[in-house]
Order: structure tokens, then C-alpha cells, then sequence
């Protein structure tokens, strides 16, 4: 099993499939996405790779990232050799969601379990001025028909002053009657929205203290679960995440690894540096790749230390998809 020198197990692995986007939203991408040339994604037989040896290694988690992974055109074949790799239990992907009404069956086919959509705002104007498009209805019925097929969603809101800061009571009354999470992230700073991040980072901590004065009960941590705080209420069927980073003792739960779409493994979202696996990737025996992940889980830190002042290093997260 994989384990870092801080005890902690990674039976996760978060795998970015490519790093353009089609959306802009304004914490991540505010001018778009840059087409930069190096457009060298990793191919299905690296992917294969990929899975099988963390899949030796113990991982049983794979969350499929991006940059948007529904613009790979391949992404039914990519969620299957996921999926058909032994070990691998669990196929789950983030999404910005426009492609859900078309393409789900054809994901939930090839093997999908989990989705994870990300909507900061149900009011359309308000979702229209953030991300840059208006699929906000588009994005909704896509999250009903994953519902009816059994795949469970969870939302993400990237929480901010001017949008949602005060409107929180409408995804509270959305997921009343839904079957949903809805995850409130606290903004993170990163290479390029450092401007934004100061107008717009508000903390979490006081919607805590209200969602347990609401009746909302913190759920009991699983010990394989990852940095959200999960709370349930009687009355409501959804329920709700927190992810606050910026929260104390935040990384002693992390139990995850990245590796970006060119093939870099990153140890911590801030961690600038990936580490090259590609050349692992083409070794001709198996256990030799193994060997290497082994060691270069080794230099994991402790904590990316971001509350004691360490700026954001990531330029933007699409670049290893959170
Ligand atoms: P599950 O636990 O598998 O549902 O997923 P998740 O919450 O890790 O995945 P998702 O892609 O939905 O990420 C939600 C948000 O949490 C994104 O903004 C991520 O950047 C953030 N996040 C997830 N994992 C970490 C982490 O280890 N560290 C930090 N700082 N943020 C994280
Ligand atoms: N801070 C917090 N969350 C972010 N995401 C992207 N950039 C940031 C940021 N700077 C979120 C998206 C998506 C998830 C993968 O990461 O909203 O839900
Ligand atoms: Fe783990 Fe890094 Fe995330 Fe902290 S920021 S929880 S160390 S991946």
C-alpha cells in the first residue's frame, strides 16, 4: 500500500485527462483558456499504465479530472480502462457538466460510479457572469437524469463575497427533496487570481457555526474520506460539504495523489513541481514503475502550509484539476 513518512494512505488517485476548458470561470480561468502547444496529453495506453500500477500499489479510487474531461473525445474508452482495471473499485470524475444530458448514459456504461459538477451559483444571471456561459438549466437536468441512474452527484460552489456569499439558503432549499451534496469550497488562491482571491475569499467557519445552529449534525469522518466536512439534517434528503483549506490540521486527512494530463505526479495541489512519470510509463517491467512511485511518495510534505502564509503556487487549478 502506498503511505507516506506521515502515515497517511492513498487509496486515491485524482488523474487529470487534459487541461483545456471550455468555460471561464472567473476564479480559475479569467481570460479563457490559453492554448499553449504543448498539447501532449497522456494516451489510453499510458493511462492503462497509470491504473494498473497504482492498482498494484492499492489505490481503489480513480477521479478523472481536467481542465472539462468531457472534451476528450476518448473519455468512454478512458472511464472503461479505468473502470476494467482490477483493484480499481471506484471510477469518479469532476465536471463543469454541460455535456451530462448527452453523454451520460454512454459514461455510466463504461463503467462511471460518482460525479462531482461544479455550480457556484442557481441564480442563471449570476452563473452566466462567473463561468462565462448560461448552461446553468442545461447542467441541472444533466445532474437529474445521472440521478435516475443510480450515479451519485455531488455540487461544488466555489464560495465568494459578491455571488453566493449570501445565498446559501437556495442551495439549502435545492437540496431539500435531492439526493445531492452540495459542497461549499472556500476560494483558494492561486498563480493568476490573486486579486480576485482578496476581493472575494470569505471563510467558511461562520456558515459551520450557522449550519450547526440550523440543526445540521457533522457527520461521523469515515477514515478513508477525504478533507470535506460532511454534514446531514433530518428534513433535507441532500446533503452538505465543506472544504476549507485554509482550516486547521485540513491536510492530515489528505488521501490523495494528482497526476496532471501531461503525466506529472504532484505530491499537494500547491506543490509547483510535478514530478515526470512518463518515463516510467514506457519501462518494460511493471514493478520497476512501482519501485519509483514508492520513492517519490517519500518527498510528500506535511501540509502545504497555506495557513501560515504560503501563496498559492498552482497557477490555476485547471492545470491539475483541483
Ligand atoms: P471526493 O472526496 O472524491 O468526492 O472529491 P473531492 O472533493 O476531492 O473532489 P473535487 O474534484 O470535487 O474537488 C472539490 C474541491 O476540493 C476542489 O476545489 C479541489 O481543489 C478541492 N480539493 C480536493 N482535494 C483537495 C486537497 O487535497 N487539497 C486542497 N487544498 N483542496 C482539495
Ligand atoms: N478555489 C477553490 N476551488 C476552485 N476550483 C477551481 N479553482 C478553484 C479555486 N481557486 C474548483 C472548481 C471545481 C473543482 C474541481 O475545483 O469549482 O468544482
Ligand atoms: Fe494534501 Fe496538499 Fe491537499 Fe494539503 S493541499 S490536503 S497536503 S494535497
Amino acid at each position: 500500500m502506498l503511505e507516506d513518512k506521515f502515515g497517511r494512505r492513498f487509496h486515491y488517485l485524482r488523474l487529470s485527462i487534459t487541461d483545456v476548458c471550455n468555460f471561464s470561470c472567473e476564479y480559475c480561468l479569467p481570460d479563457g483558456y490559453q492554448c499553449d502547444s504543448d498539447r501532449d496529453f497522456l494516451s489510453q495506453q499510458e493511462i492503462q499504465r497509470i491504473c494498473t500500477g497504482f492498482a498494484r500499489l492499492g489505490t481503489s479510487k480513480i477521479r478523472l479530472t481536467g481542465g472539462e474531461p468531457s472534451l476528450r473525445k476518448d473519455l468512454p474508452e478512458i472511464i472503461e480502462i479505468c473502470a476494467k482495471t482490477p483493484g480499481i473499485k471506484h471510477v469518479a470524475m469532476t465536471t463543469n457538466g454541460y455535456r451530462l444530458p448527452q453523454q451520460i448514459h454512454r459514461w455510466v456504461d463504461a463503467g462511471l460510479n460518482s460525479l462531482n459538477v461544479s455550480i457556484d451559483s442557481l441564480d442563471p444571471r449570476q452563473f452566466a457572469s462567473i463561468t462565462g456561459n448560461d448552461k446553468l438549466d442545461t447542467i441541472l437536468q444533466g445532474i437529474d437524469i445521472a440521478i435516475s441512474l443510480g450515479i451519485k452527484v455531488k455540487v461544488n460552489g466555489v464560495l465568494m463575497r459578491q455571488y453566493n456569499g449570501n445565498d446559501i439558503d437556495s442551495f439549502l432549499a435545492w437540496i431539500k427533496h435531492k439526493p445531492v451534496t452540495f459542497r461549499l469550497i472556500e476560494l483558494m488562491q492561486t498563480g493568476n487570481n490573486l486579486t480576485f482571491f482578496n476581493q472575494q475569499h470569505v471563510a467558511a467557519q461562520p456558515i459551520k457555526e450557522t449550519l450547526l445552529e440550523q440543526g445540521w449534525q457533522l457527520k461521523q469522518r469515515a477514515l478513508t474520506a477525504g478533507p470535506a466536512q460532511e454534514f446531514q439534517h433530518p428534513d433535507y434528503q441532500g446533503e452538505i460539504g465543506l472544504i476549507m483549506p485554509y482550516g486547521k490540521d485540513f491536510c492530515a486527512t489528505c488521501n490523495r495523489l494528482r497526476i496532471s494530463a501531461t503525466g506529472k505526479l504532484h505530491l499537494c495541489l500547491f506543490a509547483e513541481q510535478g514530478l515526470d512519470i512518463r518515463p516510467y510509463l514506457s519501462m518494460d517491467s511493471d514493478s520497476a514503475f512501482e519501485q519509483q512511485l514508492v520513492e517519490l511518495l517519500g518527498d510528500k510534505e506535511a501540509s502545504h502550509w497555506l495557513d501560515q502564509g504560503m501563496t498559492g503556487a498552482t497557477q490555476h487549478l485547471a492545470m491539475l484539476g483541483g
